[in-house]
């Protein structure tokens, strides 16, 4: 009897323990591509001056205590994902280019980033963020690649080891042109371009020597306070009834979504020896959105933590960090924080549900 209670508490402990179902040692570094979701300060470093609110508290104020560049309260999935794997938090790449090599990985994702080139918006008038889109993020990679590994052999024995994020990212080359005005319909046809991207960016890598690749797809940016604000609708049947979210906004990053899967499983086939997963981030956070309080989330899931104001707590003349605005005292009951990136605790359920909730395919952690 005695026996039986500790082989059961043993056998809880551990399967609800950190210990056994992360994979410290498995790879030697993480290099990671992408834009808001991920950056750890490259935007913070060019200046930040279209969110200058990044630069300072409550930005940061849950677990780093200060500003950090991250676009949330804490943070981020790729922090989460660096701590299963016993790896440092990923330094931005801004930050380290000209100091001695970092054998542990680099960040090179940018808030506001594109996986388009700029003058592709630029031609149609749509004002970005940033131009440090993906395609200049593989050049810094490129750039630093030579103070890693220098013979062939060597960079392919590196990189043999080393996990490769690209993205999340594409979601900003909708989200600014819905910004400018654009409507779902016309932004349709751009899926297949913008997942050409990432999938080129994808074989680039594998051409470099990387094996291991996780590839994100979009989030539901239908559910954030931002969307929610700015193309609120008169019309009940334009809202989820199950979450309150815009319907064909998210209709359209799912069709993402399934086309940027196909796209993967083409590459597959075409690089066999490569491990290419594909991350779910929207079905990792529909059931947060459905079912919010379950998850402890007591402020909803829709109204914004840091705002300045209004149903969703989204006002544009008063963004988060900006006079006018306020934040809420309890953060991890939020998933919204500024109303379109998430809070610290909403990130890290959605990377446990990437690690060990079969978020992933195939997995990430074997
Ligand atoms: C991007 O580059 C264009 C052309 O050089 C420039 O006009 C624009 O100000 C730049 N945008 C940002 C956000 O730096
Ligand atoms: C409301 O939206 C639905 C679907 O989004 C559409 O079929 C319907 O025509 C809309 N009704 C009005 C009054 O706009
Ligand atoms: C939005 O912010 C501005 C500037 O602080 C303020 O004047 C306005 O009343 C706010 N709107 C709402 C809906 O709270």
């Amino acid at each position: 009897m005695k026996f039986m209670k500790i082989a059961v508490f043993i056998l809880l402990c551990c399967l609800s323990s950190k210990s056994v179902l992360s994979s410290p040692g498995r790879y030697n570094a993480i290099f990671n591509f992408g834009n808001s979701l991920s950056d750890t300060g490259n935007f913070l470093l060019t200046g930040a001056l279209a969110l200058p609110g990044v630069k300072n508290l409550p930005y940061g104020e849950t677990f780093f205590h200060h500003a950090t560049g991250r676009c949330s309260d804490g943070r981020l999935i790729i922090d989460f994902i660096a701590e299963a794997f016993g790896l440092p938090y990923l330094p931005p790449y801004l930050a380290v280019a000209k100091g001695p090599p970092i054998r542990t990985g680099v960040n090179f994702a940018v808030v506001g980033a594109t996986a388009l080139d700029p003058s592709f918006f630029s031609a149609q008038e749509i004002a970005l963020w940033t131009n440090d889109s993906l395609s200049v993020q593989l050049g810094w990679f490129q750039n630093m690649k030579s103070s890693l590994c220098t013979t062939k052999r060597e960079c392919e024995e590196y990189f043999k080891k080393s996990l490769f994020l690209v993205g999340e990212i594409g979601g900003n080359d909708y989200i600014f042109p819905f910004l400018s005005g654009r409507t779902v319909e016309q932004l349709r046809p751009l899926v297949p371009q913008i997942v050409g991207a990432i999938t080129r960016a994808t074989s680039m890598l594998i051409e470099e020597g990387a094996v291991d690749l996780l590839v994100p797809g979009q989030f539901p940016v239908g559910c954030s306070a931002l969307f929610l604000t700015l193309f609120q609708s008169p019309n009940v049947s334009a809202y989820d009834p199950t979450t309150g979210c815009l319907k064909a906004y998210n209709a359209l990053f799912q069709y993402h979504d399934n086309y940027l899967q196909q796209e993967l499983q083409k590459l597959r086939e075409e690089y066999p020896h490569a491990r290419i997963m594909y991350a779910d981030y929207y079905g990792a956070s529909v059931p947060i959105y459905r079912t919010p309080k379950e998850y402890g989330f007591y402020g909803g899931a829709l109204r914004a933590c840091c705002g300045g104001g209004g149903p969703y707590n989204l006002n544009n003349s008063a963004r988060c960090g900006d006079p006018g605005s306020t934040v809420c005292k309890d953060p991890s009951a939020f998933v919204d924080w500024d109303g379109i990136h998430l809070t610290e605790s909403a990130y890290h359920l959605i990377a446990k549900g990437l690690l060990y909730g079969g978020f992933t395919s195939p997995p990430l952690l074997l």
